[in-house]
């Protein structure tokens, strides 16, 4: 067998080497071996599940909500999805995938209530699927960064947050370049504060990819949700979380699976750019795609929601969802738009829901 030193163990699993040291004395390193004073690790070892803080607790009835504030979030809309969650209703479907994740509103309303054999989520956007990963994996370290960042910028005062915030930005771009494994911790602390902090929550970055959100302005922002990360840290280790494209959720789906798909809205005019999640774009052709693989996941027997904008909503004679998605299920529901530069375009309107089968 081929092994590792502490240290390579802790650069591969993005942990400090008393990290690994801790985890190889507590067993929970199969194979571990001391040699003098120091830890041999088998080179295929896989990082243990975290579970300093976890073990004493029965987390199985605990709720938990989105950690990050996301763009397009579905926390409204929860009470026209949830009547589609098949788990109760079909013998055997027992598998969830969301692999347009974001924020997670529906991910973590299922997690809430229901103990799946199998999760699957996935994003395109690296930062935030990085994020997901130190919240399953290294929590406790998560929650460090974050109790001090919180602690140094409340008391401040605007102008000293204002140029706080501004060196915490700088310092993820610089992480978002030049980071490493070993800075993942950190950069997703960083994620998470300037998310709490930032002007609406949003997501963007320029050309060159470089976060630009300015500062928001919120008296007294929870940076540090300390029980809500444990929480969701829990109810994240045994889901699978996949940096990508959607599509790579493929062989994941099949006939037990309840997928619900939330891509980047088609803008329902030109000033409202939605889709500007990531270094990504998300057009026209990439919708058409998507519903294509809808129908061949349709084929498969998964059971499948989608959700989107309705372009109804400015143009009653713009089909494109009702053509694309000609062979499913449309239902028109009411929402209200949250993020939206045009204070005119925030307020009721329509979302579509589409499915490939009739609420149960
Ligand atoms: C509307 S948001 C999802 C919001 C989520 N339902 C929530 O409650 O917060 C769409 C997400 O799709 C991601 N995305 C864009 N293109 C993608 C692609 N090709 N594959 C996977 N994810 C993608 C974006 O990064 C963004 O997080």
């Amino acid at each position: 067998m081929e092994y590792m030193s502490a240290k390579e163990a802790a650069a591969k699993w993005g942990i400090s080497q008393r990290r690994v040291a801790v985890l190889c004395s507590e067993n929970r390193v199969e194979e571990a071996t001391m040699v003098g004073n120091m830890w041999i690790i088998p080179k295929n070892a896989e990082k243990p599940i975290d579970a300093r803080s976890l073990r004493y607790f029965d987390f199985s009835d605990i709720t938990v909500k989105p950690f990050l504030k996301w763009a397009g979030g579905k926390g409204q809309l929860i009470k026209e999805i949830e009547p589609y969650y098949p788990f109760d209703k079909l013998k055997g479907v027992n598998k969830y995938a969301e692999p347009f994740v974001g924020g997670g509103a529906v991910l973590f309303d299922i997690l809430s209530k229901y103990d799946l054999d199998e999760v699957y989520i996935s994003d395109i956007n690296e930062e935030l699927i990085n994020t997901y990963c130190i919240v399953r994996d290294d929590v406790e370290e998560l929650i460090k960064f974050l109790s001090n960042y919180q602690e140094e910028y409340l008391p401040l005062d605007i102008e000293q947050r204002k140029e706080y915030y501004l060196k915490k930005r700088d310092r993820f771009n610089d992480l978002k370049i030049n980071g490493n494994k070993l800075t993942n911790i950190e950069k997703a602390s960083l994620m998470i504060f300037l998310n709490k902090t930032c002007f609406n929550g949003l997501y963007r970055v320029n050309r060159k990819g470089l976060f630009n959100v300015p500062m928001g302005n919120y008296k007294n922002p929870c940076i540090c949700d300390f029980d809500n990360l444990k929480n969701v840290s829990n109810k994240l280790q045994k889901v699978k979380i996949v940096c990508g494209d959607y599509r790579e959720a493929k062989d994941f789906i099949d006939e037990n699976t309840f997928v619900y798909f939330d891509p980047p809205y088609r803008p329902l005019n030109d000033t409202s750019s939605f889709t500007a999640y990531t270094e990504n774009l998300f057009n026209d052709e990439s919708q058409i795609e998507l519903a294509k693989f809808v129908s061949e996941l349709d084929e498969k027997g998964a059971k499948i929601v989608v959700s989107n904008s309705d372009p109804k909503n400015t143009n009653e004679d713009d089909d494109f969802f009702d053509e694309i998605y000609s062979n499913q299920i449309i239902k028109r529901v009411d929402a209200t738009r949250m993020i939206n530069s045009k204070a005119s375009a925030r307020g009721k309107i329509k979302e579509l829901l589409i499915s490939n089968f009739e609420i149960l």
